[in-house]
């Protein structure tokens, strides 16, 4: 694939969890593709597992005229499947993992892909990286609802999480008033807060617990409080799913979801029980969960993911491989994915986002308040 002449055809993959986005992102692909001297786009389905089962869809530019508002992905996408280690058929989940990339390599080759470009969050751009040094061309567009890839400003599918998140805020607000009760709202964003603290911030949250700074169950407490004896007789409290409790752990619900990343959840829970035998007021929970995933992406997602998607076509058909296109500084670019892919970015519990907040009044659970 890499240093060949002329580009005549592109795969396009989408991988791991959704995001409101990856369909703006193939339209941009086809579109910008075709348009660099018709240029063909061929779609893998469900991601890798797509290519190593040869299911693939062709594209037309007329053919995604309409994808740029759709939510979820047209191709499907699945995190359980890395070519690399593969469970055997029919195999428990504890069973010897085996190595099928060769078969992948030798379908794109038969395909006749000159390059392929992959969208997708950390593990799916690790694995792509690996195919990279096994010969493909690779080209990756980062995507995650979770906003947690170092080397790109954001991604496509957090501001339409965040829209579905403060959304919810809003609905527990009135009802919370209404009964004088605490609110706890548990959002997703695994072990980052991205979401939590963006939400809490546009929902006007009284607490916001997230990962990176662990909570104190007293401190959580006091704040609720402190607004009742202002006379405040309800709390909105948001939760990440990776929130920790001083010295705890994060509530988990399975060892591995799949994807080698524990499956969270239970963070909402566990602060009402901690937090009932200390307060007065009634508590409810709500997991908003995938909610955050589907639906029409916001016009930010819509932008970014359209902008994301013309540069990767352009970065593939220039023979630009090995790299991620990404956000940096409010401009498009593109870095390499052995840098992509090399760490991740969390809340910087001394940063701006989290002293405004403090500003405002809310809580984050630690001795603060
Ligand atoms: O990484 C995106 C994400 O939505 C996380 O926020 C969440 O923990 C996880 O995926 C959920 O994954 P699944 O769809 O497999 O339950």
């Amino acid at each position: 694939m890499p240093g060949m002449n002329r580009i005549r055809r592109i795969g396009v993959l989408t991988g791991g969890g959704d995001a409101p986005g990856l369909n703006a992102v193939i339209r941009a692909v086809v579109r910008t593709a075709d348009r660099l001297g018709g240029i063909e786009t061929l779609g893998i389905l469900d991601g890798f597992e797509g290519l190593l089962e040869r299911r693939y869809r062709k594209f037309t530019s007329s053919q995604v005229r309409d994808l740029v508002g759709k939510g979820g992905t047209v191709l499907g996408t699945t995190n359980r499947c890395n070519p690399f280690a593969m469970l055997p058929e029919h195999s428990a989940t504890g069973a010897a993992r085996i190595d099928r990339s060769a078969e992948v390599v030798r379908n794109a080759r038969e395909a006749e892909l000159d390059a392929l470009i992959v969208i997708g969050g950390d593990g799916t751009l690790r694995i792509a990286r690996h195919f990279g040094e096994l010969g493909l061309g690779i080209v990756g567009v980062p995507k995650t609802i979770d906003n947690d890839l170092a080397a790109t400003d954001y991604t496509f599918g957090f501001w339409t999480a965040i829209e579905a998140a403060s959304d919810a805020l809003d609905r527990l607000r009135d009802t919370a008033e209404s009964h004088h009760r605490v609110m706890i709202l548990e959002v997703m964003g695994r072990d980052a807060g991205w979401i939590a603290l963006h939400a809490g911030l546009a929902g006007a949250a009284d607490v916001i617990l997230i990962p990176e700074i662990p909570y104190r169950i007293h401190a959580v407490e006091a704040k609720i409080e402190e607004r009742a004896a202002r006379g405040q007789s309800y709390s909105l409290v948001v939760v990440a799913e990776g929130a920790v409790p001083i010295g705890g752990q994060p509530s988990w619900r399975d060892a591995d979801a799949g994807d080698g990343h524990p499956r969270l959840g239970g963070a909402g829970d566990r602060l009402a029980r901690e937090l009932a035998p200390h307060i007065e007021h009634e508590i409810r929970v709500t997991v908003l969960g995938h909610l955050q995933r589907g639906g029409s992406p916001v016009p930010f997602d819509r932008i970014l993911a359209t902008r994301l998607g013309r540069r990767a076509a352009e970065a593939a058909v220039g023979g630009r491989f090995d790299t991620m296109v990404c956000l940096r500084a409010g401009e498009v670019s593109e870095v390499s994915l052995d840098e992509a892919t090399a760490g991740q970015k969390l809340v910087d519990p001394k940063g701006e986002l989290v002293a405004t907040a403090r500003a405002v009044g809310v809580g984050f659970g630690d001795e603060r308040g």
